[in-house]
């Protein structure tokens, strides 16, 4: 899948690489720091690291500074060397400050990042690393084409074909650049650390956000006589920088449809694929079907034969061959083969569902596992519960596991019959082949093979029902 078989060659330990993460991003209007909004179930962040993780041997540069914890916390499951920016006055500014770290690596090359390009690949990190290389170039970008540059910064070549400048956009000028261009900057960089030195602290403000911009390395390396290298990735989606909802949503979108599309192409039979989000994470075996509108997230684990109906969503689950129909709610939860869950059923973390176990319409189970063959039909809630194996558990059925303090465990053991609207009061043990009479309160164990009745006895008064005395005109 799209993040699962890119390996990439870990790269010499002559490259270090830097991610640029610091921005307010305020064209998002979010309180969250632009780099945490998530795409399908994890923050772009998340991709990027992962990305790096499989493209190079050091551990990745990453420049915080709006919604530094956050950050932190985002950055918490990778190993990253995180530099702050108190003050976020540019790009450049971004890479000025994490000098001394660049520095300290002992790198020949550097590689740079923005933060808000998520679905950059490892092979093209390493197509620019290499092309900055073979040419012995002092500075490398990755451009991309588009049809409408809109706020991108602008790559400006001179007549031979290098590359001058990068004008950004709302410095751009027609009358001083030229007509306009479709080649347009990535936010990818490759640069010789020592050529870097020389140019990295003459950049300036001089400019209409009064920013340091990292661009402005692409003309001052020409001005110093450097070789500027720019490797044209054309029309390449996954290049594309995010800096709105709307470009947010796009992307979203490009990566959802490339998971879907891949599982598709490994076997999967995904039926109305336009309306399925899988998150990056998940695996799942190629001979499972699934039918969208369907949403499927963390760790999530099918297996073949497994089939999921539309309008579920799962997450960090493992469905090993068992059958999610419409309208079903699961999560960390774990469901074995020949298994029926739902209509409508929730499993909440730590529900277990063993082979031939079915929870029906309406279903709650928590932190509970559900003996093989077991079947819980209709309108329930069994929470804190270990359930064996044959057991009916009848409509209505509560388990009552919270006394408003702490939980407490249910046991029911092997060939239980439960009647409907039976109250389990828990701590509470029902032995192997009890039955539990309709509509019972249970508040202490029942022994095996024995009936549990807790209701009270039912009076028939004769002739006192209301309707009698009701004519055929009422
Ligand atoms: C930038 C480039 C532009 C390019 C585009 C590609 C500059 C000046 N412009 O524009 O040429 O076409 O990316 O997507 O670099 N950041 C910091 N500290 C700061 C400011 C920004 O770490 O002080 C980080 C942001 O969090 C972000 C990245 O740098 O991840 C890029 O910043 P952003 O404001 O998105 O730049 P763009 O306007 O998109
Ligand atoms: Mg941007």
């Amino acid at each position: 899948m799209i993040f699962g078989d890119e390996t990439g060659l870990p790269l010499s330990s002559e490259a270090g690489v830097l991610v640029l993460a610091a921005g307010q991003g305020t064209r998002m209007h979010s309180p969250l720091p632009k780099v945490l909004q998530k795409l399908l179930d994890k923050p772009m962040l998340w991709y990027l690291l992962t990305t790096l993780k499989r493209t190079f041997s050091s551990r990745p540069m990453v420049v915080a500074g709006h919604g530094r914890k956050r950050g932190e916390e985002a950055c918490g499951s990778f190993e990253t060397d995180l530099i702050y920016q108190e003050r976020q006055l540019g790009t450049g500014h971004a890479l000025q400050v994490a000098w001394d770290h660049i520095i300290r690596g002992g790198f020949k090359w550097l590689v740079v990042l923005n933060g808000d390009t998520p679905l950059i690949r490892p092979h093209q990190i390493q197509a620019l690393l290499e092309s900055v290389r073979s040419k012995d170039a002092d500075v490398g970008l990755m451009s991309l084409e588009l049809d409408d540059p809109g706020s991108y910064g602008r790559v400006i070549r001179s007549a031979d074909g290098r590359v001058r400048e990068v004008v950004e956009a709302g410095d751009f000028d027609a009358r001083v650049h030229g007509p306009d261009v479709s080649e347009v900057n990535s936010g990818l960089y490759a640069f010789r650390i020592s050529s870097l030195e020389r140019i990295l602290f003459q950049l300036d403000s001089n400019n209409k956000q009064k920013e340091f911009y990292l661009t402005q390395l692409i003309s001052l390396a020409q001005q110093s006589g450097m070789t500027v290298e720019a490797v044209n990735a054309g029309r390449c989606s996954g290049l594309l920088g995010v800096n709105t909802p709307g470009e947010l949503i796009h992307q979203e979108e490009y990566v959802r449809s490339c998971i879907v599309n891949d599982f598709i192409g490994q076997g999967v039979f995904i039926r109305s694929p336009d309306t399925v989000r899988i998150g990056p994470e998940v695996f799942i075996e190629p001979g499972s079907e699934i039918t969208g509108p369907v949403e499927i997230y963390g760790k999530t684990r099918i297996t073949s034969l497994s089939r999921i109906f539309s309008h579920c969503y799962i997450e960090d689950s493992f469905i090993d061959g068992g059958q999610v129909f419409c309208f079903s709610h699961i999560v960390e939860s774990v469901i074995d083969s020949d298994t029926g869950v739902g209509p409508y059923a929730r499993l909440r973390p730590g529900t277990r569902m063993r082979k031939g176990s079915r929870a029906g319409n309406f279903v709650e189970i928590k932190n509970s596992s559900v003996g093989a063959g077991s079947k819980i039909n209709h309108l329930s809630y069994i929470g804190d519960t270990s359930m064996g194996e044959g057991v009916n558990v009848g409509a209505g059925t509560i388990t009552c596991n919270y006394d408003g303090r702490e939980k407490h465990e249910t046991i029911i053991e092997n060939k239980v019959f439960i009647g409907s609207n039976t109250a389990l009061i828990a701590p509470g043990v029902l032995q192997e082949k009890s039955m539990i009479a309709a509509g019972s309160v249970i508040t202490r164990d029942v022994p095996g093979e024995s009936l549990g009745i807790a209701r009270s006895r039912q009076k028939n008064l004769e002739g006192r029902s209301p309707l009698k005395n009701f004519k055929k005109s009422d």
